[in-house]
């Protein structure tokens, strides 16, 4: 892959052990989405709920959050239910994006995808489930912060998963296939709105939750937008390079589905520049934040080179 496999990001003197602080963020994420979904009835609806988000994955979406809002000089408890609340959101476009309408998928997560196990009807209320519990997690349980910035959160929230973000990203990419003459901009514009702009909202609302300034938002916000690309740049590369063992879902998709994708129109080599090149352009946000940008700095590096 692009960078080296190595999670251990020097910065001055001390050592930045990624791996290690992933894992432990990893564990309170999960944790707190355990206790967010309890089993009541109708069980079978929160079953199916709990399923799809407590499948594992690496939950960099709520991970980045908290990290931003810390580095903003918030706390994690501030920060852990709109964490939540983003990894909710992104599981239920998961469900719906492997349901046989869309891309008819029938595995996720190195596990049967939500339709195959609890039948079509219940994986999309389980997804519509997931996306109205999300705004109410978000309303219901954020402490120690001001109204006006829980309300702005749930604005970014709504703009990232609607027809300006995430939905709009799927239609177009819906649209775009079989088509063999995607344009790059076409395929910038689904992965923008597909996926960066839900990594936007993580390290946004994690800025927004401690207050941060303006200038700083917008520069998290370039910072995330250049991950974003990047990591689907990787995804794409990943398609063709890894196993479906390494990634825990189908690989080699693209390919048979004649799916557009930046290595099908740069190659592998120009792709793995390309994304290396936005990762620098994402780190070079993060100098005014110094120090505290560790995390988010070594999170951008490991995108790059991630396995899976
Ligand atoms: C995976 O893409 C899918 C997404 C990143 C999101 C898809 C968005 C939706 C289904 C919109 C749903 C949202 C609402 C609010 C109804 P992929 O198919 O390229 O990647 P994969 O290989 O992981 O499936
Ligand atoms: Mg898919």
């Amino acid at each position: 892959m692009v960078a080296a496999d190595n999670l251990q990001m020097t910065q001055g003197e001390t050592p930045f052990d990624l791996s290690a602080y992933l894992q432990e963020r990893q564990a309170l994420v999960e944790a707190a989405l355990d206790n967010a979904i309890t089993l009541t009835y109708p069980e079978k609806i929160y079953e199916a709920m709990r399923y799809s988000l407590l499948a594992g994955g690496k939950r960099l979406r709520p991970i980045l959050c908290l990290a931003t809002c810390e580095m903003a000089g918030g706390t994690i408890e501030m920060a852990m239910p709109t964490a939540c609340a983003l990894e909710m959101i992104h599981t239920m476009s998961l469900i719906h994006d492997d349901l046989p309408a869309m891309d008819n998928d029938d595995y996720r997560r190195g596990q049967l995808t939500n339709h195959k196990v609890y039948g079509e009807d219940i994986a999309i209320l389980a997804g519509d489930g997931l996306l109205a519990y999300a705004f109410e997690f978000v309303a219901a349980n954020t402490q120690s912060v001001p109204a006006e910035r829980v309300l702005q959160v749930i604005l970014r929230l709504g703009r990232a998963v609607g027809a300006a973000g995430l939905v709009g990203g799927q239609v177009v990419d819906l649209e775009s296939e079989g088509k063999s003459d995607v344009s790059v901009e076409t395929l910038n514009f689904i992965h923008t709105h597909k996926t960066a702009a839900l990594l936007e909202a993580c390290v946004v609302c994690g800025g927004i939750l401690a207050g941060i300034p303006e200038p700083d938002l917008q520069r998290l916000s370039r910072y995330a937008q250049n991950i974003g690309l990047a990591f689907q740049i990787v995804d794409d590369i990943l398609d063709i390079t890894a196993t479906q063992e390494e990634l825990g879902k189908t690989a080699g998709k693209d390919l048979q589905a004649q799916k557009v994708t930046y290595p099908s129109l740069w190659g592998l080599e120009e792709s793995q520049r390309q994304a290396q090149q936005l990762i620098e352009s994402a780190a070079a946000e993060l100098t005014p934040f110094g120090e505290k940008a560790r995390p988010l700095l070594a999170i951008a590096n490991f995108i790059t080179s991630r396995t899976h």
